[in-house]
């Protein structure tokens, strides 16, 4: 198959890709903007193989989107591109007004021109595949219930609203106009190559760096956490074996408080890099009063985020069930993994922090002392 994928320089696209290009036969077309999150170091082990092509293309400029698809000729689509973090939304939304719904509405409408002149069998086996967020059904306020495929939409943050919005348009281009579509709804997802503005990355280089680490409000707000790289078999398996026009939700089974997780951060991280053995973060602690013993010490408790979702969770039973899909690791294994990819690229790390980046840390935690 050729397989276009958006968004594919991003934290689970370039996932996706690396997946395709290491355990399929497929070839890759990524379209991707190169926005402040979308990095091709993502994707060096695989930009040189002969499957792979990458093409810099916004997804809201719709004539180079056409240029592309005429170019590739693509069997199916899986559509990541998006403004991806709920902070930024909440800081300036119209890039998620116009990348998240603009853009997937363009995507909508390029595929569905090329869609339409597919002759058979192409035109029965085109998918049109978008990533969607769990976010997209608010948050739960007990402990028990969790998401399914048939929960209403009540989104709470700009983020969340433009995906939904998207999810819509994707559902309506298929009711309408019959252009295969699947859908599938993820939670919060962790691993390597995670942009370091999202809760795990940043932590674990702040608790390097003997800097803060910030949790908002009380730390009590839970999320599911699923292993990136086991996300990626998902919508693999959804794009292959999906029923057209269904929704797919995929999860983790890894509920954990924030503050859960940042302990647990510190407590691997005391394990593999002693604060004995750091001491740059050592010296940093011991300049802000700190005993520099155990990177525990560094936790900062601070403002909340407005409209902070309390709960996520996800119940993936659908997915296993239909698709025979569940994930390898644990939350236990994926985050000891994940510690100790930091660890193992810092030269990764070193890479992204431009002055974008850098002055986005400063704008949002206020004093500049972030990563
Ligand atoms: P990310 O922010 O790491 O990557 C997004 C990518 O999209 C970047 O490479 C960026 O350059 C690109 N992009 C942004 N605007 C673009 C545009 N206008 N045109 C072309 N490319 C553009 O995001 P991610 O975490 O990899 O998320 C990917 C998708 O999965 C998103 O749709 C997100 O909503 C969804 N999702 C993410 C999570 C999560 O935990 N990260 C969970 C569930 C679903
Ligand atoms: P995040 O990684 O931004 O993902 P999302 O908002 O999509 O769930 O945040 C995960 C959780 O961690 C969320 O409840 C907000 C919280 N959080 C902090 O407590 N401190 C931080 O510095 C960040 C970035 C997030």
């Amino acid at each position: 198959m050729k397989i276009l994928v958006t968004g594919g320089a991003g934290f689970i696209g370039s996932a996706v890709i690396r997946h395709i290009i290491d355990h399929t036969e497929h070839s890759v077309c990524n379209v991707d903007k190169l926005t402040y999150a979308g990095n091709l170091e993502s994707l060096a082990s695989v930009s040189d193989n002969e499957r792979y092509c990458f093409r810099r293309v916004d997804i809201c400029n719709r004539a180079a989107l056409a240029e592309v698809f005429h170019e590739f000729r693509p069997d199916v689509l899986m559509h990541l591109a998006a403004e991806s973090h709920v902070d930024r939304s909440i800081d300036g939304p119209a890039a998620f007004i116009e990348t998240n719904i603009v853009g997937t509405y363009n995507l909508l409408e390029v595929a569905r021109e090329y869609w339409n002149k597919l002759g058979e069998p192409n035109k029965s086996t085109f998918r049109f595949h978008h990533i969607s967020t769990d976010e997209v059904y608010g948050d739960l306020h007990d402990t028990s219930s969790l998401f399914t495929e048939a929960t209403p939409y009540a989104p709470s943050s700009p983020y969340s609203a433009s995906k939904a919005s998207s999810d819509h348009l994707v559902r309506a281009w298929k009711r309408t106009y019959g252009l295969p579509t699947l859908i599938t709804n993820c939670s919060n997802n962790y691993g390597p190559y995670h942009f370091p503005e999202k809760l795990i990355p940043l932590i674990i280089l702040n608790a390097l760096q003997g800097k803060p680490l910030p949790v908002y409000g009380k730390g009590d707000q839970v999320r599911d956490w699923l292993y990136v790289e086991d996300h990626a078999r998902a919508l693999y398996q959804v794009l292959t074996c999906g029923q057209v026009g269904e929704t797919y939700n995929v999860g983790g089974h890894n509920e954990k408080k924030n503050i859960d997780v940042v302990k647990t951060l510190c407590s691997i991280l005391d394990e593999l890099k002693p604060l004995a053995s750091n001491t740059a973060a050592c010296a940093a602690m011991r300049a802000s009063g700190l005993e520099g013993k155990a990177y525990e010490e560094l936790i900062s408790y601070v403002k909340d985020r407005p409209g902070h979702d309390q709960r996520y969770a996800i119940d993936a039973s659908k997915i296993e069930r239909e698709l025979g899909w569940k994930p390898d690791e644990t939350f236990e294994s994926g985050i000891r993994k994940t510690v100790q990819w930091y660890l193992d690229n810092p030269s990764w790390v070193e890479r992204i922090k431009s002055g974008a980046y850098q002055s986005w840390l400063d704008k949002q935690y206020g004093d500049g002392s972030q990563a």
